[in-house]
């Protein structure tokens, strides 16, 4: 299974702090924010990553990351996503890495605590289709928030105002070989993006979308908010 980190956009929303360098680059407590989900993905044992960057400050993702080397990667690889074209774009961008094998995303500003090891290992039995992850939140209005019925996920709505559920869809997706194909029939949205949400609805409508809910603490880190958030986290994980 592939890993794919997407680190795109512009981060508008942490403005000035992005005026010179990218959101991803920016420090949680003691390392870079892209470090968490790199290494997120190799506990859970994907090695083959490739990294999905954009907007400021490309290239210090390679003078920053290299080859990977100091994560214990023989390689790492790397695209460039013009413009903010939205996550689904971003993973677009990843079709010919992936190479026709199941992928496990994760957004470049989400911190999370669990050993995702054990739900690549479900997801590499579970035949096809996709496998979220959920977090009860304080303020789903701001994620993709589940309608959760009969234990089963019936529709995701993206930043709902009125939400379904005290759910937020997290930041790390797991994806059969058809995702790229779903892509591609995808509109933008009232932001002008290509919304994931939509990509997981698709996969609710083919009734093979499965979730599990995360234990561990989980936040993003897009937001002045969160991003004080999640150096709160890290900082108090450290002390333990
Ligand atoms: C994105 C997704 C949203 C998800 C969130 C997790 O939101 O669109 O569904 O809940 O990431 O971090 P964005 O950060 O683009 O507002």
């Amino acid at each position: 299974m592939k890993g794919v980190v997407l680190a795109g956009g512009l981060g508008t929303r942490l403005s000035p702090l992005t005026q010179v360098t990218n959101k991803h680059l920016l420090p949680v407590y003691d390392k870079p924010m892209i470090y968490y989900p790199i290494e997120t993905l190799i506990r859970a044992g994907i090695r083959d990553i490739m990294i999905v960057t954009g907007g400021n400050s490309a290239g210090d993702f390679l003078r920053l990351l290299g080859n990977g080397n100091d994560f214990g990667l023989k390689d790492l690889y790397y695209t460039y996503q013009r413009g903010e074209g939205g996550i689904a774009e971003a993973l677009s961008l990843a079709e010919y890495f992936a190479d026709g094998e199941k992928v496990v995303v994760i957004l470049g500003d989400n911190i999370i605590e669990d050993d995702m090891a054990g739900f690549v290992k479900k997801f590499k039995k579970q035949k096809n289709g996709a496998r979220i992850f959920l977090k009860e939140v304080a303020d789903p209005e701001r994620f993709g928030v589940p309608e959760i019925r009969n234990g089963k996920i019936v529709r995701i709505d993206e930043k709902p105002k009125k939400p379904k559920s005290q759910y937020a869809v997290t930041g790390i997706y797991m994806y059969d070989e058809h995702v790229f194909k779903i892509i591609k029939t995808l509109k933008p949205s009232e932001r002008g993006e290509l919304e994931i949400s939509d990509v997981n609805n698709h996969y609710v409508k083919d009734g093979t979308l499965e979730f599990d809910v995360l234990k561990g603490f989980w936040t993003d880190a897009g937001t002045f908010e969160s991003l004080f958030h999640a150096n709160s986290l890290v900082h108090e994980k450290r002390r333990k």
